[in-house]
């Protein structure tokens, strides 16, 4: 597997393989990767002949006192991994090259509406950063089709929309989430927890699961699930942000009676923490 680190090295080597009528697939990532952005490399080698991973901790994404400084880079082991799953390409610019004004002088990019609650109101410029990287990685790599993780639900949902509202030629294909045997999602910050909070954390997966049965089994009214979901994940000594039930399509509140087509998302700090995950219910 090659490493090019500048827009030239890889914008000629993709030349090459487009010049060979090969297509390419894309994994846009920040690195410390895991089985869960593995799955997503086993997607994209599934759907195009060519595969290129970025690794970028994207400063734009992170808000003040996030963890920016301290998320963990480890560019040999990404290597090591990538190359293993039969990934043709890695991307790892540094902030220069993505940025090439500064980060502040950035053109920006906004995806109005999908942003506005959830991860978008406790994280306020999240998806700004998100959506901005995204596009300029897309411009770089013009893949025929990219892969995110249905993880991090609301951002599948904000890139889905940029792709179609911008019109950019790329599919976007979801790679379904991958959990430890006790549910937990994998996430690159499930290193940040104690021993007693990593014991802790799978209860986010047991409490979504609980709100899909109460909803969908029992029959309670979503309110009632979602203030529910927020005391038990209380006592268990977490803070969550949000425990709810929405459209999957748009992440709007749904009707009362709304059954179908639903997405049940929580975030919560455990200790220093974030976490979040979703379930969706079909
Ligand atoms: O999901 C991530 O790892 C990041 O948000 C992404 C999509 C690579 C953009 O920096």
């Amino acid at each position: 597997m090659q490493t090019v680190h500048d827009a030239a090295g890889l914008r000629a080597t993709i030349r090459g393989w487009r010049g060979q009528g090969q297509t390419v697939g894309f994994v846009p990532t920040m690195g410390n990767l895991h089985e869960g952005h593995h799955s997503l490399i086993k997607l994209a080698r599934a759907r195009a002949e060519r595969v290129v991973a970025s690794v970028f901790v994207n400063p734009t994404q992170f808000g003040p006192g996030e963890d920016f400084e301290r998320y963990p880079r480890t560019l040999a082991q990404d290597q090591a991994g990538l190359a293993e799953m039969d990934c043709d390409l890695l991307f790892a610019p540094d902030v220069a090259t993505i940025y090439p004004f500064g980060a502040a002088q950035s053109v920006s990019v906004h995806v109005p509406g999908v942003t506005d609650a959830l991860e978008g109101a406790h994280r306020p410029g999240h998806f700004d950063g998100v959506a901005t990287v995204v596009c300029k990685l897309f411009n770089l790599v013009q893949p025929d089709v990219a892969v995110f993780g249905q993880k991090d639900f609301q951002q599948l949902k904000v890139i889905e929309r940029m792709v179609r509202d911008l019109a950019l030629p790329v599919k976007v294909l979801q790679a379904p989430t991958l959990r430890a045997t006790d549910g937990l999602a994998l996430s690159s910050r499930n290193q940040y927890l104690s021993e007693a909070e990593r014991a802790t954390a799978p209860q986010i997966h047991q409490t979504l699961l609980k709100m899909r049965e109460l909803l969908l089994e029992k029959g309670h009214a979503r309110r009632v699930i979602e203030q529910a979901a927020a005391s038990t994940l209380e006592r268990a000594g977490f803070q969550p942000d949000y425990t709810v039930i929405r459209r999957a399509e748009d992440l709007a509140e749904p009707a009362d009676d709304e059954r179908t087509g639903l997405v049940a998302l929580v975030a919560a700090r455990l200790g220093r923490t974030r976490l979040i995950d979703n379930l969706p219910f079909d």
